[in-house]
């Protein structure tokens, strides 16, 4: 993939890329970030991430379902206090939340709980309670165990139940960011035992208005016609759930990691829904998270040393895989960029190097043939795409947990 041409130009965009052969995000020098802000540190712009959400909501403006949609931001996927404050204020999105204490740090940052939708698994009794005393929160169960826990606490009130079609869509069919499919896993409720759900539901007078599902990560362009096929079997719920006046397709919407990505296409991923949901009495929820804060942040980083183990040349960088995981868990690298223009100097000779973090982990590895400049002189480096799933799923691993998070004008 480093000798794809675009390599150096694929993720450049008016608000990233490089000036007079410096790299500038948000409009300022990332020199400069770096030198007020030090390393390790994460950089998001407020801009980009308004922007995402322009660009969803202008494809969807685009179809029919203009005016029956809302979006609610996966908070899991960041959940930096400034940034939710700054969603809260513009008031475009509403949150999707997954657990007690994400409802209440959405709440202190000012989303009502109205505003706020919860699905999760696995929830204990104290769970329950506790999400049962955010008054207007709405609850998506994801199983009979969730039904009956939220019908003792609340009857009467009005439910989602989140399915699992047995069908997944996800980044180029990656089964670590699936959670429907062949293999039976632990998120919704299948079709075989829906009926069983609903009687439930009844026993505690809960009204079923919504069907969720969220069935994978990461989906570009080519994964649309999976994304049309698990709608398709989705709405078997929906049709045999007459209450139903929801429904809530997940998130997953994927942001490109390589040149060779083809950017999900929001026409015609609006497209798809509207195919599906036009001409159904039925307001639509969304709730990515990736898609909105991914490529919105920067990871600084400072160069620890540069050395040849055997035929591999290693750049040792300031963090590692435990301060944003996603690369290592997900096997989604990102890209690491130097701060001159490499493409800017004829005479620059662009060398293939290991990046490398400082965890004792095998997996410590942030991008494996990554193609740079000479970093001999170069003291610093950045990662692209490190705003989503990032600190939100950072550890203390061997004690280095420190980072700097900040939201950008
Ligand atoms: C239920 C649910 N909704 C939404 C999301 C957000 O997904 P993404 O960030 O891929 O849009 C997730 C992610 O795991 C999820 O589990």
């Amino acid at each position: 993939m480093q000798n794809d041409p675009a390599y150096f130009t694929w993720w450049q965009r008016p608000d990233l890329g490089y000036q007079q052969g410096e790299l500038s995000f948000a409009g300022t020098a990332v020199r400069e970030l770096i030198a007020e802000h030090g390393t390790p540190t994460f950089v998001y712009s407020k801009q980009r991430v308004a922007n995402n959400i322009q660009r969803l909501q202008t494809a969807l403006d685009g179809t029919a379902l203009a005016g029956r949609y809302t979006i609610l931001y996966a908070m899991k996927a960041n959940r930096f206090a400034p940034l939710l404050q700054f969603l809260s204020k513009q008031g475009s999105v509403g949150i999707d939340a997954c657990s007690p204490n994400e409802v209440a740090h959405a709440v202190a940052c000012g989303f009502e709980p109205e505003e706020i939708s919860f699905t999760a698994g696995s929830l204990s009794q104290q769970d329950v309670k506790r999400l049962s005393e955010f008054d207007g929160l709405f609850m998506d169960c994801d199983s009979q165990h969730a039904i009956k826990t939220w019908g003792q606490l609340k009857p009467g009130t009005e439910i989602g139940i989140r399915v699992n079609p047995g069908l997944g869509v996800s980044r180029a069919g990656n089964d670590r960011l699936q959670y429907a499919g062949d293999v039976t896993t632990k998120f919704g409720i299948y079709k075989e035992q829906f009926a069983d759900a609903l009687e439930l539901a009844k026993q505690y007078q809960l009204t079923v208005s919504k069907i969720h599902f969220h069935t994978g990560c990461g989906f570009l362009t080519s994964e649309l016609n999976q994304l049309d096929q698990v709608i398709s079997a989705c709405l078997w719920f929906v049709d045999n759930c007459p209450t139903v006046k929801r429904v809530n397709v997940g998130g997953g919407l994927g942001v490109p990691h390589f040149a060779s990505d083809n950017p999900l296409d929001l026409e015609q991923w609006a497209a798809v829904l509207a195919k599906h949901f036009a001409g159904r009495d039925i307001h639509l929820e969304m709730e990515p998270g990736e898609y909105i804060v991914k490529d919105c942040g920067l990871l600084l980083l400072s160069k620890t040393y540069l050395e040849k183990k055997r035929n591999t040349l290693f750049l040792g960088v300031d963090a590692g895989f435990n301060i944003a995981p996603e690369p290592a868990y997900y096997n989604l690298p990102f890209q690491p960029v130097p701060l001159i223009d490499p493409q800017g100097d004829a005479a620059a000779t662009l060398e293939k190097v290991m990046v490398v973090g400082n965890i004792n982990e095998a997996l410590d590895v942030w991008y494996e043939d990554a193609l740079l400049p000479d970093m001999s002189e170069e003291t610093h480096l950045v990662l692209i795409n490190a705003g989503g799933y990032s600190t939100s799923m950072a550890s203390n691993h061997c004690m280095r947990g420190e980072f700097k998070e900040v939201l950008l004008d």
